[in-house]
């Protein structure tokens, strides 16, 4: 079965029980505590917390995921990709852990002739949260799965959180055991490889705090209510229905590796380390694509990066099979053409997509020569001086400078008879890492703590924007935070976070700056006010100093932006759109906007 069937498939199956299909989101998620979505909740997250009232309370999607934590596993393991499709179906306080378990069973079991994908029962294993005997009752009573093919597992593989503060659960997953030649028996529990996870039944319905990783966090409480979320991995499936080894070997991957066979000559299945080096060119291309294709552009931060790393990965991979001149064209190509038929803007796009790709391959072999000639003297001087070792700075420099991933680095060190200090060049890495995220943290577009606003939020409501038609007017406080916590009072002096119920103020979006401007109470108490941000979408925080007096939550006020400083934000964005459409009348249509700054 195609890949485009097992989507066309899976929507249509749970339409027909009920479910509003939902097209997929961008990659680019729209969400603070997030870079590029990463699973097919991620869009319904309003929903789960009872922030946003859901448009239906069952929803279906596959939506485009990316995922890079486990990067350097991709082509080495059969079933680690950094872009995946996530089917799923999702229920909003509306049927809970019975209700998933039955569609999840009938959908895998029942035959291709009656809708379902046709899989062998006797092959599927399940696992559940260690204490959720209600889960496992369903599975073994409801549907009959015998008790030996059920597992328990702890909190890092059976329960679910994004990783960050919000919505969690206990979940079930499913596997499905592809046989002796994967390895040895004993079930998902001693064996991933060969018990393949091909979805996960998540029973959302607690919250969670900040913490670390899967295990170390605290529950705050429960949702307003018991919700499920479900993420099947199209490609896993894929795998198992076209009867190939690895996912890479699937429809619209095989294809990009049978590309990069006829453009170095190399054939696939000769040698493992041309195996991995095909299947990470296929993964990284169409990643690049998808990616592309939502509008990000390479660069040294943020989602640009996770971009250019990938792409300098793979032309470095397609170099290691001994391609010399340019290669993405006609790889980005076939993407186009196949993912093209799930996704049909890539084709309408294509030039765009192209001329993106193209920019960056030749910018990665200009760094790879500048790149060369600084690794050649840093060599040179190391090994004048005796060592052996390369530093760990000039690893750093020809990364941050140069777009050297390390382990170029490290192979072209090698073949000049050195080691990298490896340690030294994380440490920086690192260093930088924090750097950024303090940098994100203050501006609340990075990982940041959303729980106090929340609890502001779920107190105050949705802020009212006034400011299209009027520059002042009267409001009340309904939320105030002091150094970041929740408070009744704050004073002069005191650096503050206002919560209006009706603003005149624009919180930044789309590129513009946030208003600044005064807040002044009844009492005369003035907060000026510096930057306006939505960290939880709708509530808009002013974040500013009281400059006189004392302020109260619940005080009446008035609010009053610098209209000066908003008409010059207005013409520059007007003369933004208008820098555009000239450009596009000279270029066409690939001239695309993203990531202007309007200030
Ligand atoms: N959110 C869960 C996952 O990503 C199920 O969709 O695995």
């Amino acid at each position: 079965m195609e890949s485009a069937e097992i989507r066309r498939r899976w929507l249509s199956f749970f339409e027909e029980r009920g479910h509003t299909v939902v097209p997929s989101a961008s990659l680019i998620a729209d969400d603070p505590t997030l870079l590029l979505v990463p699973a097919g909740m991620v869009p319904f997250k309003p929903y789960f917390l009872g922030e946003v009232k859901p448009p239906a309370p069952r929803v279906t999607s596959v939506q485009k995921c990316v995922r890079t934590p486990d990067i350097e596993e991709v082509g080495k393991t059969t079933r680690h990709g950094t872009f995946f499709q996530m089917c799923g179906n999702f229920s909003f306080g509306d049927y809970f852990k019975e209700g998933a378990i039955e569609f999840a069973w009938a959908a895998l079991t029942n035959s291709v002739a009656d809708g379902g994908f046709g899989l062998d029962p006797e092959r599927l294993w399940i696992t559940v949260y260690l204490d959720d005997d209600e889960a496992e009752q369903i599975w073994r009573e409801k549907i009959g799965v015998p008790a030996e093919r059920i597992q328990r597992l702890g909190k890092k593989d059976n329960f679910w959180s994004m990783g960050v503060p919000g919505p969690c659960g206990p979940c079930s997953e499913i596997n499905y055991d592809r046989g002796p030649e994967f390895g040895v028996e004993g079930g998902p529990a001693v064996n991933d490889e060969r018990y393949v996870e091909i979805w996960n039944l998540v029973f959302m319905q607690y919250e969670r705090g900040a913490g670390d990783g899967k295990e170390d966090f605290p529950i705050l409480g429960d949702l307003p209510s018991q919700n499920i979320d479900t993420g099947l991995g199209l490609e896993r499936l894929a795998m198992i229905l076209q009867g190939v080894q690895n996912m890479y070997e699937t429809d619209t991957l095989r294809v990009v590796m049978d590309k990069a066979t006829e453009l170095t000559g190399v054939r696939y299945g000769a040698e493992h380390g041309s195996d991995v080096s095909l299947r990470v060119v296929a993964d990284h291309i169409r990643t690049s694509v998808m990616l592309i294709g939502d509008g990000v552009t390479p660069g040294n931060e943020g989602r640009g990066y996770v971009l250019r790393r990938i792409m300098r990965r793979a032309i470095r991979n397609m170099r290691l099979m001994g391609a010399t001149g340019p290669v993405v064209r006609e790889l980005v190509d076939v993407v186009v053409d196949t993912m093209g038929l799930q996704y049909p803007e890539l084709i309408t796009d294509r030039k765009r997509i192209e001329t993106v790709a193209l920019a960056e391959e030749a910018a990665f072999l200009k760094a790879l020569k500048g790149g060369t000639n600084i690794l050649d003297t840093a060599v040179t001087e190391t090994k004048a001086a005796g060592g052996k070792v390369l530093a760990g700075d000039k690893a750093f420099l020809l990364h941050d400078t140069w777009g050297f991933p390390i382990d170029l680095t490290l192979e072209m060190a090698a073949e000049q008879g050195l080691a990298v200090d490896e340690d030294g060049f994380r440490r920086l890495m690192k260093e930088q890492r924090e750097r950024a995220k303090a940098d994100a943290k203050a501006k609340k577009t990075g990982h940041a703590d959303l729980s106090a606003y929340r609890e502001v939020a779920d107190n105050s409501g949705v802020t009212e924007f006034t400011g299209y038609t009027s520059n002042e007017g009267e409001s009340k406080i309904v939320g105030l935070l002091v150094d970041g916590v929740p408070s009744p009072a704050a004073s002069e002096g005191d650096e503050v976070e206002v919560v209006l119920d009706r603003t005149p103020f624009y919180a930044e979006g789309g590129g513009q700056l946030a208003d600044q401007g005064r807040i002044r109470l009844a009492t005369g108490a003035v907060i000026q006010i510096r930057d306006v941000q939505q960290p939880v979408p709708g509530v808009s925080v002013h974040k500013g100093s009281v400059q006189v007096g004392e302020v109260t939550v619940g005080a009446s006020a008035f609010a009053a932006i610098d209209n000066s400083r908003r008409r010059a934000i207005a013409r520059a964005h007007s003369a933004t759109h208008l820098t555009h459409q000239a450009l596009r009348d000279a270029l066409g249509p690939t001239a695309a906007q993203a990531l202007s700054l309007i200030h």
